[in-house]
């Protein structure tokens, strides 16, 4: 499916169906995440939404379908060559490493350079990742926290964290399963602004989030799952109008969170 400009979207996805054993937790899915778009994934408990992040990563093997990054095919495409095209996923549970400081837990997802790439650096200096990883720090208000363990910190920063250990490698393609799960009104807004700002810096996003404030302020496009099939897709002033998603999810109170 071309974008309106005729070149390929970054991501396509085109009739995805996943099922575990006889569950069918994605049923003939389709849409797409532009360049610099962000984009929302949105649906009710159990629609499918943390599957399809599955899918697209290659955690999941999917049963019908195609995935395409950039029209590449990416069937039969591991979850690390995946990662290496620039796809980074977070995960509700955040899975940070408890036991670490922040900057290890940053420094991880940074990589550690190789022999071959320090004589590259040597030879043609370029940013440095450390330059990458300051930046990120910066980003995502991590600023005099770098020497605490997630453990002893409050959920807002915890979130933090997982949001900047998956921004260092710059990824192409950011997706976020529940983000915003545990943020007050005012982390969440802040979470809004950052995600909105990613674009420009070279990523575009696929959002999971049931706060629907964040997810129509910070979406250019929106897609509904409910019983793993798309049963809308628009900008958020249409799916906000759409009947089907309005019976199947948000019901009447627009703008509120919708359960866990
Ligand atoms: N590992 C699994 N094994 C079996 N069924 C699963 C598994 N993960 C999810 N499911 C089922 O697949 C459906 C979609 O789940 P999920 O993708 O987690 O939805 P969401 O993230 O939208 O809440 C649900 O019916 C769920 O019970
Ligand atoms: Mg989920």
């Amino acid at each position: 499916m071309p974008q309106r400009d005729g070149s390929a979207a970054l991501l396509e996805v085109d009739g995805v169906s996943l099922r575990y054993g006889g569950v069918a937790a994605l049923d003939d899915v389709s849409f797409t995440v532009g360049h610099g778009e962000v984009v929302g994934l949105i649906g009710p408990n159990g629609a499918g939404k943390t599957s399809c992040i599955d899918a697209l990563t290659g955690f999941q093997p999917i049963h019908s379908g195609h995935v395409r990054f950039e029209g590449r095919s990416l069937d039969g495409t591991s979850p690390h060559d995946r990662a290496r095209l620039g796809f980074v996923r977070t995960f509700q549970s955040l899975d940070l490493f408890d036991d670490l400081t922040v900057h290890e837990n940053l420094s991880v997802a940074a990589g550690t350079p190789s022999w071959r790439s320090t004589l590259t650096d040597a030879l043609w200096p370029k940013r440095s990742t450390h330059d990458g990883l300051d930046e990120v720090v910066s980003l995502v208000g991590l600023n005099g926290l770098l020497h605490r363990r997630p453990a002893e910190m409050s959920n807002g920063e915890r979130h933090r964290v997982a949001l900047g250990r998956a921004l260092v490698s710059r990824p192409r393609l950011l997706l976020l399963d529940e983000p915003a799960a545990g943020l007050d009104t005012v982390e969440s807004a802040e979470l809004g602004r950052l995600l909105r700002s990613l674009p420009e810096r070279g990523t575009s996003v696929l959002l999971v989030d049931h706060d629907m404030a964040l997810v129509m302020a910070a979406c250019n496009r929106i897609h509904v799952l409910d019983f793993g099939r798309v049963i809308a897709s628009g900008t958020p002033a249409e799916v906000r109008a759409d009947r089907a998603v309005v019976g199947a999810y948000l019901g009447t109170s627009e703008g509120s969170e919708v359960g866990g």
